[in-house]
């Protein structure tokens, strides 16, 4: 899985930030049947010339759809209006709030993958409970934990379970939804690495061996945090960075929907 992914939340017709972000470099695009970017994700494939094959697509199925039948029936609700024959990664996209035994449903993720329509499996929005229950009942191997993480937000318990458990941590939200761009800290470290800070928090974001998703619908920006490969913060940079953590950091927390977070 590409380290760096393309975000299409809140993009709505997406098709052409899709072919750009494409066509500049990116191999990982991340949707979901929640977005209402999965026809523009998939005419943004066609239109970018990319071969199929070369590319990793995730979506996720949302938490209404939990039952095994109504999950199996949104699968192939994606892969119609993405018009693929398969997904790379296939994430339930928040844990259920109606009380839908888990086993159930990570049995028809399993299956989704059991019978060629995705790759790869993993979950989204699971706190660490979850992920052992997921982890214990699911018939398949669990690839990724897709969650929130960003400067401003402490996922240390949560990826050290990953660590352990062999979970790739995706990062959602990388850029802080744009709330990061005034810091002082952040802005001191990118002056002197003569970067942007979105490239040094997606950096940061790289150094722990964390992939991510930025969203952007300027082709410029979209070019700019593809550009994190080839500079490096230091041990003193990456723990100032750390330290910009918040006890209210977090963004994505649904009344209702969210879990007791790690
Ligand atoms: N699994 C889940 O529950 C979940 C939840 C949330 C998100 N996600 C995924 O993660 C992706 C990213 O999260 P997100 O979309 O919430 O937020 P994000 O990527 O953290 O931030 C996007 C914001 O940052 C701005 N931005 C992007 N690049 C910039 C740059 N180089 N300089 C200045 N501003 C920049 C964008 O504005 P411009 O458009 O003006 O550039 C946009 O307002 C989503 O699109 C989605 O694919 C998953």
């Amino acid at each position: 899985m590409p380290a760096l992914g393309f975000g299409t939340s809140q993009l709505g017709d997406c098709a052409e930030l899709v072919a750009t972000a494409l066509k500049l470099g990116y191999r990982h695009i991340d949707t979901a049947g929640k977005y209402g970017s999965e026809q523009g994700v998939g005419e943004g494939l066609r239109a970018s010339g990319v071969p199929r094959e070369e590319i990793f697509l995730c979506t996720k199925v949302s938490h209404e759809f939990l039952r095994a039948g109504d999950f199996a029936r949104k699968v192939d609700e994606s892969l119609k209006t993405l018009q693929v024959d398969y997904v790379d990664m296939l994430h339930v996209h928040w844990p259920t709030i109606d009380n839908i035994p888990l086993a159930e449903t990570m049995g028809a993720l399993a299956k989704a993958k059991r019978e060629g329509k995705t790759r790869h499996i993993g979950v989204a929005n699971f706190n660490i409970a979850l992920m052992e229950e997921a982890i214990s009942t699911c018939p398949e191997p669990l690839a990724t934990l897709q969650a929130e993480y960003h400067p401003y937000l402490d996922q240390t318990k949560v990826l050290d379970y990953c660590r352990k458990h062999d979970l790739i941590f995706t990062a959602y939200c990388p850029l802080a939804r744009g709330r990061m761009f005034s810091d002082p800290v952040l802005a001191e470290i990118a002056n002197t690495k003569g970067r942007t800070i979105a490239q040094v928090a997606m950096r940061w974001l790289m150094q722990q061996n964390v992939a991510a998703l930025p969203r952007s619908s300027s082709p410029e920006r979209i070019a700019q945090n593809l550009r994190v490969f080839d500079f490096e913060l230091s041990d003193d940079e990456m723990k100032k960075i750390f330290a910009l953590k918040q006890p209210d950091g977090r963004i994505a927390n649904p009344a209702g929907r969210a879990p007791v977070w790690d």
